[in-house]
């Protein structure tokens, strides 16, 4: 089976094709037409230039991706795209494009909700078998969420923020350090930049709360008013970023290991944007290994948004023949897990 998955929720016009035959997966393609530097001018993203770019973009992507594949127009089984969530004005360039090819091609379609496509980057090309129950940390810039994972297909949110995802944290906290956007990343080079005694504490917030929720504006308001008091902080940027890095990363793995225990799962993944970070990958797997779950973590490349993790999405839910006509398939900002 061929599936040539899009994925247009925020700012990368995305585009993949995943061959899957008895050997496994096979990533075909894989293209990214990112916008970033076009937002950074504005430090962060603007919808209306987001949604003008991916019109521009889509059709070319597609191309080149089928190109790259080595495939002729309309050779594939099914087309997987994103309906939600993300920003309105970004998916329905996917959906419309998705819903136009299938009618040409006459090709079944899978709606794919965005953060199942992130849980599932953790199955492109496993390092480790995955056991269920199954929990997974998933963190990006529009959500945090520890999802309970009984099966394919069968989520259950047991914790979430109730505010800032980690990955909007992150940008704020650049914004406020003049760092660039996005803001994940520059933090993360900046923290390594950081070495001796760290002199500045940030809050925890929700560390030890006995649910799994978490709230990350209280830190970022926190590391505002250090930011205030503190005359010289321009000079101190990377233990600033350290230790604005590092709260982050306490607060996420003590209650992914503490809900791994309470829902007694075989295996912790993570996924998402934040999963590009060099020091939560690190330390998470470090302790997770120590508490005897196995773990798994995405290749880089498929830890920000792309297309092969709605492929991949989208080829167990075709498998399951979970289509949704053309006809009715919509654009759905409240998609929920
Ligand atoms: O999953 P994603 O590409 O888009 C959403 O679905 O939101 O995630 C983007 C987020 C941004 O907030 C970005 O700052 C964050 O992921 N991010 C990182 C890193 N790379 C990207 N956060 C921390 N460290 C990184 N290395
Ligand atoms: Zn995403």
């Amino acid at each position: 089976m061929k599936v040539l998955g899009i994925e247009t929720s925020c700012d990368e016009t995305a585009v993949a094709i995943l061959e899957i035959d008895t050997s496994g997966l096979r990533v075909l393609s894989n293209l990214i037409n990112s916008q970033v530097k076009i937002h950074s001018r504005y430090g962060g993203v603007v919808p209306e230039v987001a949604a003008r770019e991916h019109i521009l973009n889509i059709l070319p992507v597609v191309n080149e991706a089928l190109e790259k594949a080595g495939l002729k127009k309309g050779k594939i089984d099914a087309i997987a795209v994103t309906a939600g969530p993300g920003l309105i004005t970004s998916l329905i360039t996917g959906i419309e494009s998705a819903k136009t090819l299938a009618y040409a091609w006459n090709l079944p379609i899978v709606a794919v909700n965005h953060i199942e496509g992130h849980i599932y980057s953790n199955f492109i090309a496993p390092t480790e078998k995955i056991e269920f129950p199954a929990l997974v940390l998933t963190v990006s810039g529009g959500h945090t969420l520890l999802v309970l994972m009984e099966g394919l297909g069968k989520f259950k949110t047991v914790g979430q923020t109730r505010d800032d995802a980690a990955g909007e944290a992150f940008d704020k906290a650049a914004k406020l350090m003049n760092l660039g956007y996005p803001g994940g990343p520059l933090i993360s080079a900046w923290a390594e930049k950081f070495s001796g005694d760290k002199k500045i504490e940030l809050s925890r917030p929700m560390i030890n709360h006995p649910d799994f929720d978490f709230s990350f504006s209280g830190l970022k308001t926190s590391l505002l008013y250090s930011l205030k008091k503190d005359k010289n902080w321009k000079k101190r940027v990377p233990e600033y970023a350290h230790e604005f890095q590092q709260a982050i990363i306490d607060v996420l793995i003590k209650k992914t290991i503490r809900a791994g225990k309470k829902y007694k799962t075989k295996t912790i993944m993570l996924a998402g944007g934040v999963a590009a970070n060099k020091e939560l990958r690190r330390q998470l797997e470090e302790k997770v290994l120590e508490e005897g779950f196995s773990f798994l973590k995405p290749d880089l490349k498929y830890t920000t948004d792309n297309a092969t993790m709605v492929a991949v999405n989208g080829y167990f839910k075709a498998k399951k023949k979970e289509f949704t006509p053309w006809k009715n398939l919509k654009v759905n900002c409240n998609l929920e897990i």
